[in-house]
């Protein structure tokens, strides 16, 4: 994968860097989301055959569930260049049009963080999707007047972690629309196995299930908690992970026996013992456990919500039963619509 050029960004840069050693870089290295490759696969294929750009592709859903992976994946599989930037480094109209006119034909640009596209930026790119042209404006005052740049067939490859911050109508411009889902335990395994390969260390088979078990249903974790027991396992001398270590190795990470880690705990914890297990607005929570909204909203909550221990109203976060139990506290059985009137806690209030 060393054939594709980095446009200015230095965060994705570094994410690319680090993962890349375990980051799969054809269909068939991908584990799991069986649906959404093989769908991908006819459609590039398709594109290969007509000579034609791929549809430009959204990659929606939380963190870590390999939408840049697969973006990567895509453009090999096209066997064209990829070019890579993050929606809140392009600042200045010049900047993405300068990259969309570096664009040769069919090649692929992808763009993390999509929902962050400022509006005027978003207006350039809709007559590049649309009509593969861009209208740029020269000159100032008076003499100032639009010229229309032609530029090559390409495809787009956006990711977002939250398609709901998406405009309606850069959302309807993606021809191919995808979301990416948790992980089953399965695939997660095989994860495991497959990095465990690459990293060079064995891996006993009720470990790799404790492994997948443990990370959240996603692949980085998966592949974040291997590395650090690894680490464990290596300094004992051992060459192999068994299901002992990984249980030592996870306490000493902090990670308990559903995968939530100390961040985790602490969103539960405020919203029950502070907030008598809520409504309570994100903000709220946000400011009390130190952790910034975005990061709650992205990474936290969706999985809190997956796994039946957070849920979402309109007044706000509600722990449930399962997270009172979860943390082996005694559940107040509260009247919930009692408990609506009571409480007007509205969402995102500072209350
Ligand atoms: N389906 C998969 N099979 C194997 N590894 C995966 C898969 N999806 C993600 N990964 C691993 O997880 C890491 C994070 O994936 P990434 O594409 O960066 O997620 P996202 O862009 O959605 O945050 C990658 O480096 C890769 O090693
Ligand atoms: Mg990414």
């Amino acid at each position: 994968m060393e054939d594709f050029r980095l446009v200015c960004n230095d965060k994705l840069d570094e994410d690319l860097n680090q993962e890349k050693s375990l980051r799969p870089s054809r269909f068939n290295e991908f584990i799991g989301q069986k649906k959404i490759t093989d769908n991908l696969a006819v459609f590039i294929q398709s594109a290969k055959m007509r000579k034609q750009p791929l549809d430009h592709v959204l990659l929606a859903g939380p963190p870590g569930l390999g939408k840049t992976t697969l973006a990567f994946i895509i453009a090999n599989e096209l066997e064209v260049n990829i070019k890579a930037t993050s929606a809140p480094v392009i600042d200045k109209a010049g900047d993405l049009a300068s990259i969309l006119t570096s664009l040769e034909e069919n090649d692929v640009l992808f763009v993390d963080e999509i929902h962050r596209l400022s509006p005027a930026i978003e207006e350039i790119l809709y007559p590049a999707m649309e009509d593969g042209h861009i209208d740029i404006l020269v000159g100032q005052g008076i003499g100032a007047k639009t010229i229309k740049l032609n530029l090559s067939p390409f495809t787009l490859i956006g990711a977002t972690t939250r398609t709901g911050l998406l405009t309606s109508a850069l959302r309807d411009r993606f021809g191919i629309p995808l979301r990416l889902d948790y992980y089953d335990t399965d695939d997660l395994k095989g994860i495991a196995r497959r990095s465990s390969r690459i990293l060079g260390i064995g891996l006993d088979d009720d470990a790799a299930l404790e492994i997948a078990r443990r990370s959240r249903r996603t692949p980085r974790i998966v592949n974040r908690l291997l590395k650090r027991i690894t680490d464990f396992t290596t300094v004992k001398g051992m060459s192999r992970i068994d299901l002992q270590m990984t249980k030592f190795s996870l306490e000493k990470l902090d990670i308990d026996e559903i995968g939530l880690d100390e961040m985790d705990r602490k969103i539960l914890h405020t919203i029950i013992d502070k907030y008598e297990g809520g409504p309570v607005g994100i903000k709220t929570i946000a400011i009390s456990v130190g952790e910034e909204v975005d990061t709650l909203e992205d990474y936290y909550e969706p999985f809190l919500v997956q796994i039946g221990l957070l849920k979402r109203t309109p007044r706000g976060r509600m722990a449930t039963r399962r997270a009172y139990d979860h943390l082996g506290l005694k559940y107040e059985n509260k009247d919930e619509d009692l408990q609506e009137n009571l409480f007007n806690n509205p969402e995102d209030g500072l209350s």
